[in-house]
């Protein structure tokens, strides 16, 4: 090192600006390596990640010579053309990508989830532009699901604090109602409720009226919001309502794509196909910056029609270019096919989830769920009345795992008074003991804090 870990904490201190962090003059866990689940910071500190990187990305693990090499090689020969042109990695990459998407077939990359939502908002409103039906411009979101951090994506997020301060947003974006059978928006229990929070989104078609309605975008399994997977029957019944009122069912699987939840995609645990669909984060396992929009040919073909000039898909996105961060893409899901990686996400996913829920005989914890490798806890005052637990309290249950060696995530200031939840993500190469230790280090933490 360059400097020694002090001097490295003072520089951060005066000219880092760290992501969602209130500074205070504190300087943040700095790390410096990383070997498949662990990570080391610079005080030589080792932790067991279970976030995946922080937010569920670096989903193959740390150290994968595989994707560093391959990147090196392309970065190379041919690092970047604007994708207005073409190059191997992403041809190879997007023949790939649908072969496990049937339904779709055409690959738009860009570099962020929030950008590759983006692209799907102005599909959707060029649709409705080429159309005889304009104003068919609406999309609509769902309470607690996250759709990124630019205007237009905060403007269709159901994180009333995460938006709170940045407005004004975007017209045109519609709330409908959430879909965790916890706190059912309808006070029904699962089965026997009807699917009425599916049945709400017609209600709010029809509310606003179907020829204003172009779209709705929904994370499959609501990950930032709580970790909520709904109900088998859910989106098949979302399915048909949005065919019935022609809007494009856009389904943003920025956490969930290439494999967290035990499927390449978590929208195929329910037998739909969307028009759209949205990845980033795990795309590349974060070895790389890449994102896609993938659609259907119907959406890529009504939208390269040049009826006046402008009406084709006119948009760019700078490092869409980035050859080498397709090379990634690449790597990593043939590292996911050799590994046999969906099989490990699918058996320890069922394991950890089973481990988690021997908590629920403690009195603060409300509900565990999850799919895969995407698990959450809801920590509660008291069980009856499901008033959730102070926030501060989660945040000290995380302190204590992190104290312990294991880092996991938590809501974190999405909700007004609803920031109860930890969640746990960890790479999908964790073997059982792996998981043993998360789950026995969340076991002593809850009983250490909450007594
Ligand atoms: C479901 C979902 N969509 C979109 C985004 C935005 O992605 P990015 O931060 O890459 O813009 C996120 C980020 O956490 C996310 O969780």
């Amino acid at each position: 090192m360059a400097k020694n870990p002090s001097e490295y904490i003072q520089s951060d201190v005066k000219n880092v600006w760290h992501h969602l962090t209130l500074h205070q003059g504190k300087a943040p866990m700095i790390v410096v390596e990383g070997k498949g689940m662990r990570i080391k910071d610079i005080h030589g500190k080792e932790y067991l990640d279970a976030t995946s990187g922080g937010v569920w990305c670096v989903n193959v693990g740390y150290g994968r010579d595989q994707i560093v090499d391959a990147v090196a090689a392309q970065m190379k020969k041919m690092p970047y053309y604007a994708a207005s042109g073409g190059n191997l990695p992403t041809i190879e990459f997007s023949e790939k990508l649908l072969e496990y998407m049937p339904g779709l077939s055409r690959v738009y990359i860009s570099n962020s989830g929030s950008e590759a939502n983006e692209k799907a908002y102005k599909m959707v409103r060029l649709l409705a532009y080429n159309s005889d039906k304009k104003g068919k411009n609406k999309i609509l979101y769902r309470y607690r699901d996250y759709h990124g951090t630019t205007i237009g994506a905060l403007s269709s997020t159901g994180q009333p604090e995460r938006s709170e301060c940045f407005g004004p947003f975007v017209p045109g974006f519609v709330e409908v109602p959430h879909a965790c059978c916890y706190r059912c928006a309808f006070n029904q229990s699962y089965p026997g409720c009807n699917l009425e929070c599916a049945k709400a989104i017609e209600d709010v078609i029809l509310k606003e009226g179907p020829d204003t309605v172009g779209g709705a975008i929904f994370e499959p399994v609501t990950a930032g919001g709580g970790v909520i997977p709904p109900v088998d029957e859910y989106y098949r019944e979302v399915a048909d309502i949005c065919k019935r009122h022609g809007v494009r069912l856009i389904i943003d699987e920025v956490v969930c794509g290439m494999g967290r939840t035990g499927t390449m995609f978590a929208y195929q645990h329910y037998g739909i196909v969307p028009d759209i669909v949205t990845m980033a984060k795990g795309v590349a396992s974060a070895y790389m910056p890449i994102s896609c929009t993938v659609t259907n040919e119907e959406v890529f073909s009504a939208l390269q029609k040049n009826t006046d000039r402008l009406s084709y898909f006119r948009d760019i996105s700078t490092f869409g270019g980035c050859a080498a961060a397709a090379t990634a893409a690449l790597e990593n899901v043939r590292i996911i096919e050799n590994e046999k990686l969906l099989e490990n996400v699918r058996k320890l996913g069922a394991y950890l989830l089973e481990g988690m829920k021997e908590n629920l005989s403690h009195a603060n914890v409300g509900d565990v769920r999850g799919r895969g490798f995407l698990a959450g806890m809801e920590f509660v005052d008291d069980k009856s009345s499901k008033t959730p637990l102070d926030e501060n309290k989660v945040i000290a249950i995380c302190g204590e795992m992190a104290a312990n060696g294991v880092l996991v995530g938590r809501t974190n200031r999405s909700f007004p008074n609803q920031n109860n939840i930890i969640n746990i993500a960890p790479a999908y190469i964790a073997t059982k003991s792996d998981i043993d230790i998360i789950l026995k280090t969340l076991r002593e933490a809850v009983k250490t804090v909450l007594k």
